[in-house]
């Protein structure tokens, strides 16, 4: 397998499917928009279409790699390779005219991401990596910041829509890391939160009850741009997006420990 190749072919498939959602963003009415397991977890025709438009280019590089698509329009299971699919991650801003939304794709090999891309639609900003590369955002190399103090660190974050049983621990971190950093920021898109910490723009994200399509594509190109992530034991997880701290590695241990005290205690 080329991971390269099929590295800048999901690139354009991500800028291709951008444009579209781009174009449906101006007709987007309040009639299409749905609500799914809750009533603040939104979804449009968008979403959907996105997601169908993405598998049906995916079949046709790599034939028999399943999907694990957010709005589950493909019930296929690889042996091998798993797509892990956020047709649009940041329906929210979509849907109310925030203009921060992305695509993210990332590629399993059996329990391995080898392949990662974030596509950030407004600004056409597109970060990617495959196994054993740089990271890149159009073309560039990026990497992860290097700032060493928690004073001159810029956080993200976003908060729950639904599991609230942590919100008074996540309040009580929120206290504490607004008071020692340069701020905290809640852009409402996951995976551009984690294309953010890989470019060296945030230090640090972090958030819970989050999914597999939300993280793995960003997390795997925080990691190939010199950054850490792991839960918020300090265990490394790409994948499951229950609990995800994804920093610039030289931050990481301070803010899994303030993490940890509150949220684990
Ligand atoms: C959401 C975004 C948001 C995060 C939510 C996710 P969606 O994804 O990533 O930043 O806080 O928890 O569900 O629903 O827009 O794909
Ligand atoms: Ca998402
Ligand atoms: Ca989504």
């Amino acid at each position: 397998m080329n991971y390269q190749n099929l590295c800048m072919d999901v690139v354009a498939l991500s800028r291709e499917v951008g444009r579209f959602m781009k174009e449906e963003n101006k007709k987007i009415r309040g009639s299409d928009v749905e609500s799914k397991e809750h009533f603040n977890s939104l979804v449009t025709y968008v979403d959907k279409t996105v997601e169908k438009m993405v598998i049906a280019k995916l079949e046709t590089f790599i034939p028999n790699a399943g999907f694990i698509g957010e709005e589950g329009t493909s019930d296929k299971i690889g042996d091998v390779y798993n797509w892990i699919i956020d047709p649009l991650d940041g329906t929210t801003n979509f849907i109310h005219g925030v203009p921060i939304y992305s695509v993210s794709i990332a590629l399993k090999e059996n329990e391995e991401i080898v392949l990662g891309v974030v596509y950030e639609v407004n600004l056409e900003e597109c970060f990617y990596a495959w196994k054993d590369s740089k990271a890149y955002l159009n073309g560039k190399e990026i990497s992860v910041s290097s700032a060493k103090r928690m004073e001159d660190s810029l956080l993200a974050t976003g908060f729950p829509y639904w599991d609230f049983h942590k919100m008074d621990a996540y309040l009580r971190i929120m206290k504490d890391f607004t008071a020692c950093t340069r701020g905290l920021r809640r852009i409402g898109s996951a995976a551009v939160d984690l294309a953010y910490v890989a470019a060296g723009r945030f230090e640090a994200f972090y958030e819970y009850s989050l999914k597999p399509w939300d993280i793995a594509g960003g997390a795997f190109i925080v990691e190939r741009a010199g950054g850490k992530v792991t839960d918020f034991s300090g265990n490394r997880d790409l994948i499951s997006g229950k609990e995800i701290l994804a920093s610039n590695g030289i931050l990481h241990d301070t803010l899994q420990q303030k993490i940890a005290k509150e949220f684990l205690a």
